[in-house]
């Protein structure tokens, strides 16, 4: 029997640290990873540079013109937006705030959708997001749901920025996880749900060494079933 590709979807709430888990788990297991959240990320900035963000048919027609790809320099990934690196703007504040609602809108899922599925064609891969378990790949092998306390999760982002030198305050941070989960779990396309096939990861009191075990595990029960 041919051995199929490997997927494994990390999905949750905003700053769970599930980019820190999947990046880990990727390179552990040498394959490649998706961070699907900075693709809408990268539209968002797309549409704020064009001032396109109020204007939903300009939106539609700006899709196809919007290309995202993703580059391994030195072991850190780089994100490209049209050729240009926009790794670092795509976690500007302006951009966090707004893209909970661009993601929201459907013409936009479902360009960024065919492009996962497409990057996930016959390879092996760990994707991280809000929908990549339930419809992304809703046959992934493995599906992680993680989750932990918002005060918890809001400390870790906020300390994250102030390491790259963004000026935010904590309340901030705090303000807008919550209403990121809001959007995302309320919109009408693909809310952030839990498949119910997932193990949920509750992180809030593990370090990262801990998380990755979880997880090692049931790839490695996956591994196993898939040979
Ligand atoms: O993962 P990250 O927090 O960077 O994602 C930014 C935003 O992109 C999320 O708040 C969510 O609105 C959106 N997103 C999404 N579906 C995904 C990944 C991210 O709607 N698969």
């Amino acid at each position: 029997m041919n051995k199929k590709n490997m997927i494994i979807a990390i999905d949750g709430y905003s700053s769970c640290g599930k980019s820190t888990v999947a990046k880990a788990l990727a390179k552990r297991l040498n394959y490649i990873y998706i961070d699907s959240g900075a693709m809408y990320r990268a539209v968002t900035l797309y549409l704020i540079e064009n001032h396109l963000d109020q204007d939903l048919q300009k939106i539609k027609e700006a899709l196809p013109n919007i290309h995202i790809e993703f580059h391994v320099e030195n072991d850190k990934s780089i994100v490209l937006l049209n050729n240009k690196d926009v790794t670092e703007q795509i976690r500007e504040m302006e951009v966090s705030e707004q893209v909970s609602t661009v993601s929201a809108i459907k013409e936009v899922r479902k360009a960024m959708v065919e492009q996962q599925q497409r990057m996930g064609k016959n390879k092996d891969i760990v994707m991280d997001g809000r929908d990549i378990g339930t419809t992304v790949f809703p046959n992934a092998q493995v599906k992680i749901f993680m989750t932990a306390d918002p005060k918890v999760r809001a400390v870790r982002r906020f300390k994250e920025l102030q390491k790259l030198g963004k000026k935010t305050t904590l309340e901030e941070v705090l303000e807008n996880l919550a209403h990121r989960d809001f959007q995302d779990t309320t919109r009408k396309e693909s809310p952030l749900i839990r498949s119910n096939d997932a193990v949920i990861l509750d992180n809030t009191n593990l370090n990262h060494r801990e998380q990755l075990d979880v997880v090692a595990n049931e790839v490695e029960k996956a591994i196993t079933k898939n040979e």
